[in-house]
């Protein structure tokens, strides 16, 4: 999991806003002196899919502060489910029945891999426990935001409600475990992140679950990996970019899909990718192959074709801490992933196996397949798919008008450049290369495979 504190960040928001803000995502200090008329805004930041646990005392604001930054549909409390099974949010009579309904819905969303909100008090331990325990039943990360209100000024804001104030005493006595909880959370190794917020951050705090990395300066459009780590490495080496993934200068990997399948270290692979975009230094649309392993690892019934089965054997044969904590990654970071990205102000497309350009900035279940294995219209009595070159239809005024769309998913023995869009599937685990694109150079850059993984098979997969 994720480190403690990880999705917090400070970031300087400069008052006159003629600066634009830091341009990677990814650097949460800024490291130059900050000038005197600064204000300081936290962001907390959670990744797409996760388990928000909100603890504090009755009356702090929680709630007010929940429906400020989520959708309705992203809030479960713990109060609405007092009023849906005895018609009284404040009744404390069916407590039991309220709570299994609480953790019910909870479970049910984050089977779903919904982000959700779980408004309670969350005061004690044990309130904790339960919401942890079923959010990594779901492999599902999760973040407690804490609200720090001191006990005046609870009190005050319990008083100020109407009708459903809970009074002087339960305030102060949740108070007094709430202490307890404060100093215990920044402690608790299962959660991917602890936000304290005080009165002032309650109100100036901004939320974010979409990666910063989207507005960096250049981006490097990076092919099919499929398992091949070492070759990755030295591009990502060749590129610029240091031992951990990071570029001097803010530059972002953004991985057309297929991490997994027919390579020697698809877990590697999968592992580093993972990592660097919890952290928000690199962007990833899935494949095909990495929808099929998504299925598998959610429980799904998948057949291991195509190298699906050298991935699972792979997975099968690491320690199994690694395994389950890499899974819970894979789902919490890489899954919920769009499947296609518009970056740089529209001028460069990412989609794994392609996109049209009316449907960019869209999305559906036929725009998701279309990005999974391109324009595929039926099949042939064979079995085989009939293919449109979608790249060499594109309409003349959407090459010149639109952007350059950066694509994989067809091995290619050179990389074609086409009507302002560009496969970059080198082939690298059946003996070719993986390559990179740098933009807005629009510079390719290229490492041979260090040997043939897979043999290239003439049937498809779509
Ligand atoms: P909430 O009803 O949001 O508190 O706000 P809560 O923490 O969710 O309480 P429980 O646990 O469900 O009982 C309580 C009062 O505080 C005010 C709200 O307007 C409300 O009257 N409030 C909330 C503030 O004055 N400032 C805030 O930043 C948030
Ligand atoms: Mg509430």
């Amino acid at each position: 999991l994720f480190f403690s504190m990880a999705g917090t960040a400070f970031v300087a928001e400069l008052a006159t806003l003629s600066t634009p803000p830091a341009p990677t995502g990814g650097t949460p200090f800024t490291t130059a002196p900050l000038p005197n008329d600064t204000i300081l805004t936290m962001i907390l930041s959670f990744p797409p899919v996760c388990l928000i646990v909100l603890c504090g005392a009755s009356g702090s604001g929680k709630s007010t502060w929940a429906r400020r930054h989520f959708r309705a549909s992203q809030l479960v409390s713990s109060d609405h489910c007092r009023e849906m099974v005895v018609d009284d949010a404040a009744s404390q009579s069916a407590n039991d029945d309220a709570f299994a309904l609480f953790h019910q819905w909870i479970a049910l969303r984050l089977k779903n891999r919904r982000l959700t909100v779980a408004d309670s008090t969350a005061l004690k331990p044990g309130a904790r426990d339960r919401l942890i325990t079923l959010a990594h039943a779901a492999r599902v990360p999760v973040h407690v935001v804490a609200f720090d209100v001191p006990l005046d000024e609870a009190i005050r804001r319990d008083a100020q409600r109407v009708g459903r104030s809970v009074g002087e005493k339960v305030v102060t006595r949740h108070r007094a475990t709430l202490e307890q909880a404060l100093r215990e959370l920044p402690k608790d190794q299962r959660l991917a992140g602890v936000h304290i917020l005080t009165p002032e951050q309650m109100d100036s705090a901004t939320v974010q679950t979409t990666p910063g990395a989207v507005s960096a300066p250049a981006f490097d459009v990076i092919g099919d990996v499929h398992g091949c780590l070492s070759e990755l490495q030295t591009l990502l080496g060749k590129l610029g970019y240091s031992a951990e993934g990071k570029h001097p200068t803010g530059r972002v990997p953004v991985f057309v899909g297929d991490l997994a399948d027919r390579g020697p270290n698809s877990p590697g692979v999968l592992r580093f990718v993972c990592d660097l975009v919890a952290k928000d230094l690199a962007l990833f649309v899935p494949g095909n192959h990495d929808d099929k392993l998504f299925r598998m690892l959610q429980g799904g019934k998948v057949q291991r074709t195509h190298g699906l089965d050298l991935t699972e054997e792979q997975l099968l044969g690491m320690p199994e801490k690694e395994r389950e904590h890499l899974t819970l990654d894979i789902l919490a970071y890489l899954a919920p992933q769009p499947v296609h990205l518009v970056l740089a102000d529209g001028t460069l497309a990412v989609a794994h196996a392609g996109i049209h350009d009316d449907m960019l900035g869209q999305s559906s279940d036929f725009i998701t397949r279309f990005t999974r294995f391109g324009d595929v219209r039926g099949f042939e009595a064979s079995g085989m798919p009939i293919r449109h070159d979608w790249a060499a239809e594109r309409e003349i005024g959407d090459s010149e008008n639109g952007p350059l769309i950066c694509y994989g998913h067809t091995p290619q023995d050179e990389i074609r450049f086409i009507n302002n869009t560009v496969n970059l599937d080198g082939g690298c685990v059946f003996g070719g290369f993986l390559a990179a694109l740098r933009f807005p150079e629009r510079e390719l850059v290229m490492v041979p495979a260090e040997r043939t993984y897979a043999q290239k098979r003439v049937h498809s997969e779509a």
